[in-house]
C-alpha cells in the first residue's frame, strides 16, 4: 500500500452546466484517480451538505487535504473517508461540502484500483464479489423538478427485469425511450428532454402511464423478454401542508396510499421510489404493508443514504428497498455500509445517479461491487450513457 502523494481539486462543468468539483488522487507509487460530485435537483432534506464548488473546494484544501497527503494509504478507503470526517467535523459535511467529500472518497478508491491493477469493481468488491449483473432502471418520461410544465410524478423507469444480459437490458431501455418518442409523435404532443434525458412533455400522469405501458409491452414482445416499469414519485416535492399536491387535484396521505396501491395493480409495477413523503416513515410503512410483496417500495429522500434513518425504517417496516447515492451521505465508505445494513436485513439495493451528473462512471462500478439489484442511470444522454456503457465493459470481463 502506498501514501496518498496529491490530491488536486477543481471546478468542472456538470449535465446542467453548472459547475461541480472534481478531484484527483495520485499515491505515491504513481496511481492515479479521478472523480467528480453529481448534484441532485429534488434533494432530499437530510442529505450531507453540498457547498457551492469555490467554496468546498477551498475547505477541503484547506481543512482534508493536509490530513490526506503523506498520511493516509489510498487503498485504505475507510481510513481515507475517516480522514475526511474527521477534516470536516460536523456529521452532514456542512464544513468541507459533501461534494469535496465524495469527489475525493471515490478519486482515492480509483488511485487505488489503478495502483493494484485492477478495475474499480474488483478492488472495492474483492474477492467475493457475486457475479449477477444491476438491472437499469432507465428514465424515459418524466418531470417533477427535473422538467418543467411536465408530469407531476417525477420519472417513469423502464424496467427490463428479464433481461438475459446488461447489455440487452442497457438497449431495451433505449428502445423503450425511441419508442416512447414515436409515440408522442403519432399523438402530436412534442416534447423535449429534461436533466436526466427523458422525454418531458407536457402531458398529465394518466397519459404518461398509458404511453410507457404501451412503449414497455411493445419493446418486451420486439426483444422477447419481460419489461416492466416503475416510479420515483418524488413525493417530497409534491407535499405541503399535510398534502399531495397534483397539478388537478390533491391527495391525503391516505389518498396517496391508496392511489400508489391502484397504480401498482393496474399496471403491475414493478419499483416505486419515493411515493410519500419523506418524513413519513408510517405512511411508507403502510403502504409497504399493502403492496411490499408485490413491488419494491424505495426510500431515496426517506433514508438519504444514512444507516439511522435506514434503521429507523427497518425497525418500522417503512419500504423494502434503498436508493444509494454516495453523494448523500458524503463517502464510499458511509454508502457501502448503508448498501451492507440493507442486505443484511433484505432491503434491495439501487444504486443511483444524480440529475446533475458528469461523465464519471463510479456508480457503475459501486453497482458491480455490491452486487446491487439495480441501477438507475438513466437511458439516453452522454453522462447517462458513460455508465450504461461502463457496465456493459465490466460485463464483458466479469459477469
Ligand atoms: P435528484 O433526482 O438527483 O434531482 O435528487 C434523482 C432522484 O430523485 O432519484
Ligand atoms: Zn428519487
Amino acid at each position: 500500500m502506498t501514501l496518498i502523494a496529491e490530491v488536486r481539486l477543481r471546478r468542472v462543468l456538470d449535465s446542467r452546466a453548472n459547475p461541480t468539483v472534481e478531484a484527483d488522487v495520485l499515491t505515491e507509487s504513481g496511481g492515479f484517480g479521478r472523480a467528480a460530485a453529481p448534484s441532485g435537483a429534488s434533494t432530499g432534506e437530510h442529505e450531507a451538505i453540498e457547498l457551492a464548488p469555490e467554496e468546498a473546494i477551498a475547505a477541503a484544501r484547506e481543512r482534508a487535504v493536509p490530513r490526506l497527503v503523506g498520511e493516509v494509504y489510498a487503498g485504505d478507503q475507510r481510513s481515507v473517508d475517516t480522514a475526511l470526517h474527521a477534516a470536516d467535523g460536523t456529521d452532514d459535511f456542512s464544513e468541507i461540502g459533501a461534494n469535496s467529500a465524495v469527489a475525493i472518497s471515490m478519486a482515492a478508491a480509483k488511485a487505488a484500483g489503478d495502483m493494484l491493477g485492477a478495475p474499480l469493481y474488483q478492488h472495492l468488491g474483492g474477492a467475493f464479489r457475486g457475479e449477477n449483473f444491476p438491472i437499469p432502471l432507465g428514465n424515459v418520461i418524466g418531470g417533477g423538478e427535473h422538467a418543467a410544465d411536465a408530469t407531476d410524478i417525477q420519472e417513469f423507469l423502464s424496467a427490463p427485469v428479464g433481461a438475459p444480459s446488461v447489455a440487452d437490458a442497457v438497449f431495451a431501455n433505449a428502445a423503450v425511450h425511441s419508442e416512447i418518442h414515436d409515440i408522442l409523435g403519432e399523438r402530436g404532443i412534442p416534447a423535449g428532454k429534461g436533466d436526466e434525458g427523458a422525454w418531458a412533455p407536457s402531458i398529465d400522469d394518466e397519459e404518461a402511464f398509458e404511453i410507457v405501458a404501451e412503449a414497455t409491452e411493445t419493446i418486451s414482445k420486439e426483444v422477447g423478454f419481460e419489461i416492466g416499469f416503475g416510479l420515483d414519485v418524488a413525493a417530497a416535492e409534491m407535499f405541503a401542508e399535510g398534502e399531495y399536491r397534483y397539478s388537478d387535484r390533491t391527495r391525503s396521505t391516505d389518498e396517496q396510499i391508496e392511489y400508489i396501491t391502484d397504480l401498482v395493480n393496474e399496471y403491475d409495477l414493478v419499483y416505486v421510489e419515493d411515493p410519500l413523503d419523506e418524513n413519513d416513515f408510517e405512511g411508507f410503512a403502510g403502504l409497504t404493508e399493502q403492496v411490499g410483496e408485490q413491488t419494491l417500495i424505495c426510500g431515496d429522500d426517506l433514508f438519504v443514504t444514512n444507516t439511522e434513518r435506514l434503521s429507523q425504517g427497518l425497525d418500522e417496516g417503512a419500504a423494502n428497498s434503498i436508493l444509494i447515492k454516495p453523494n448523500q451521505i458524503g463517502t464510499l465508505t458511509d454508502a457501502f455500509d448503508a448498501v451492507e445494513l440493507a442486505a443484511r436485513n433484505g432491503f434491495d439495493t439501487v444504486i443511483s445517479h444524480r440529475s446533475g451528473e458528469t461523465e464519471d462512471t463510479t456508480i457503475a462500478h459501486l453497482a458491480v461491487a455490491t452486487d446491487a439489484p439495480f441501477i438507475k442511470t438513466g437511458a439516453a444522454g452522454g453522462e447517462r450513457t458513460a455508465k450504461l456503457n461502463e457496465l456493459i465493459r465490466i460485463a464483458e470481463d466479469a459477469l
